[in-house]
């Protein structure tokens, strides 16, 4: 007898193969990276504010020129998502209206301020290589299109990464005060960085299946341990500290050990009550008020095209 469509789904699934949007996949499937692109997609444009923060006063024509580069990518990855999730059957209009209602969500660190330019190189640094470390493996999503998006929007993450350690780096190495600016910086962005990567395994909703589903290829944990491991080594080049006393080298492991991530803080973040959530949704909700004449002109000009071919 034929295979019916789940058997189908689950033999893609274990061959490797990708997940297209015309293929049969379960409902919870869908759902699933439904939640995660859109959450992810809300993320990219979210993560504008932060930066964007400086572009007005960014020290230098070079440094304003390579960060509103920078902001921009960030919308044109948010671009991507929304068309990755498109694929799925649902609308980016709708996307949005969730965002804005809070009923779905985007990561916990962009709910962080920014007070100094050294904060655009911990940004850089800390934020965007704990996005590439979380990112490079969903290059290999089931997923097709996801898997794809991923591929360029890495690429351009880790220019991303470079300017950020580039920007620390000149701080690391001027005059006192850029370099405790570059210290302190560090210090606020380090442990948010690490709430990235989501709960702990024990507390991960999502992980058994969207492993299973070769969604997720490692865990929130592995992927966190996979990063400190990075960091670790970098913040010596350097020349700065991270703001972990429990951070050690163990042999045994072949890992860096290091502190408690604080949970409660998270949880407080992911409930609404970080220092900026309000702030970032109310701004984005205003940019969309703002741009509805753009969309309105872009409908009409869409109309009139149509009508011109159907006369
Ligand atoms: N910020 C906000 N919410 C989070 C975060 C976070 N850092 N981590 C986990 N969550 C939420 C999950 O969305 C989930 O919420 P829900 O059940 O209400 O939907 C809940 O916490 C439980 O977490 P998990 O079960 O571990 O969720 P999941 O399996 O989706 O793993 C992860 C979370 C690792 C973030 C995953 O969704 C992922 O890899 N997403 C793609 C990457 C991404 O979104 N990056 C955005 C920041 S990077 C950037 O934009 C530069």
């Amino acid at each position: 007898a034929p295979a019916g469509p789940r058997q189908r789904f689950d033999a893609m699934i274990s061959g490797e193969e990708r997940i297209e949007p015309r293929d049969w996949m379960p409902d919870d499937y869908r759902a699933t990276l439904i939640r995660q692109i859109a959450q992810h997609a809300h993320s990219e444009i979210i993560g504008m504010q932060p930066e964007g923060n400086w572009i007005t006063r960014a020290p230098s024509l070079k440094r304003k020129a390579v960060l509103i580069a920078k902001v921009q990518d960030e919308a044109g990855h948010g671009l991507y998502l929304y068309s990755a999730a498109e694929t799925l059957g649902v609308d980016r209009a709708e996307l949005l209206d969730l965002l804005h209602e809070g009923r779905q969500r985007y990561s916990s660190i962009f709910n962080y301020p920014t007070p100094t330019w050294a904060d655009v190189g911990a940004i850089g640094w800390l934020v965007d290589g704990a996005a590439i470390t979380n990112q490079v493996p969903l290059c290999r999503c089931s997923y097709g299109p996801y898997a794809r998006a991923m591929v360029r929007i890495c690429k351009e993450e880790s220019f991303h990464q470079r300017q950020g350690f580039e920007i620390l780096h000149v701080l690391a190495r001027g005059t006192p005060r850029q370099r405790a600016m570059a210290q302190d910086a560090v210090d606020r962005w380090y442990w948010p960085s690490l709430m990235m990567f989501g709960p702990p395994d024990s507390e991960s909703a999502h992980s058994g299946k969207s492993m299973a589903w070769r969604i997720k290829r490692y865990s929130n944990d592995d992927l966190r341990q996979r990063f400190v491991d990075i960091i670790a080594e970098q913040v010596r080049a350097l020349g700065l500290t991270l703001p972990d006393p429990d951070l050690a080298w163990n042999a045994e492991r072949g890992h860096y050990d290091f502190g408690a991530v604080d949970w409660a803080e998270f949880t407080a973040v992911l409930k609404g009550d970080g220092p900026c959530n309000r702030q970032r949704i109310e701004h984005r909700r205003a940019a969309h008020a703002d741009g509805a004449w753009v969309r309105e002109a872009a409908r009409a000009h869409a109309a009139k095209q149509a009508d011109r071919a159907a006369a």
